[in-house]
């Protein structure tokens, strides 16, 4: 993972959410950060589920699909949370390839197992990104996100089970 760090500060929305200021600004930024990781890894699913091939490909082809779409379902409830506590969603293309901490998926892979090695390894960067965002939020007292964050780091765990069993045990 790099580990540039470039939020955008943008204005905040007023809002009757009583969570104190300082609170609410920190997690937007912990929000949007998450999005901008979150954005890369789903799209490096989708990479993986377009152009793996071999003899297990309609098994990786399906389960890389999965992975996209559970995804997709955190990415929206991190953005939409960032809105919720005043905040506004940078989930462009532009602001996620400046921001995503996690390393650009190779465009020149074809194996299954090489796609399985790649995506386990995003999934596991990610992981751990959300871990210490638990602990942020916890940190800030906003016991929300940091239960949004422990719902999807459940997840990603999950993901990354279905994802690295193809490498653990020979075939
Ligand atoms: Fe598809």
């Amino acid at each position: 993972m790099n580990d540039h760090k470039t939020i955008m500060k943008t204005k905040l929305i007023p809002t009757q959410n009583t969570l104190r200021v300082p609170t609410r600004r920190a997690m937007i930024d912990l929000l949007n950060q998450q999005l901008a990781d979150v954005l890369d890894l789903g799209l490096q699913a989708k990479q993986a589920h377009w152009n793996v091939k071999g003899p297990h490909f309609i098994g990786l082809h399906e389960l890389f699909d999965k992975v996209a779409e559970q995804l997709e379902e955190f990415t929206d409830d991190i953005a939409e949370r960032a809105v919720e506590l005043g905040g506004t969603a940078l989930g462009t293309v532009q602001v996620v390839s400046k921001n995503s901490r996690l390393n650009a998926y190779p465009l020149d892979l074809t194996s299954g197992k090489s796609h399985v090695v790649a995506l386990s390894g995003a999934l596991a960067a990610f992981g751990a990104s959300v871990r210490e965002a638990i602990d942020t939020a916890a940190k800030h007292g906003d016991a929300d996100t940091a239960d949004l964050f422990t719902e999807i780091s459940r997840g990603v765990d999950k993901l990354l089970w279905f994802v690295e069993a193809h490498l653990q045990a020979k075939e």
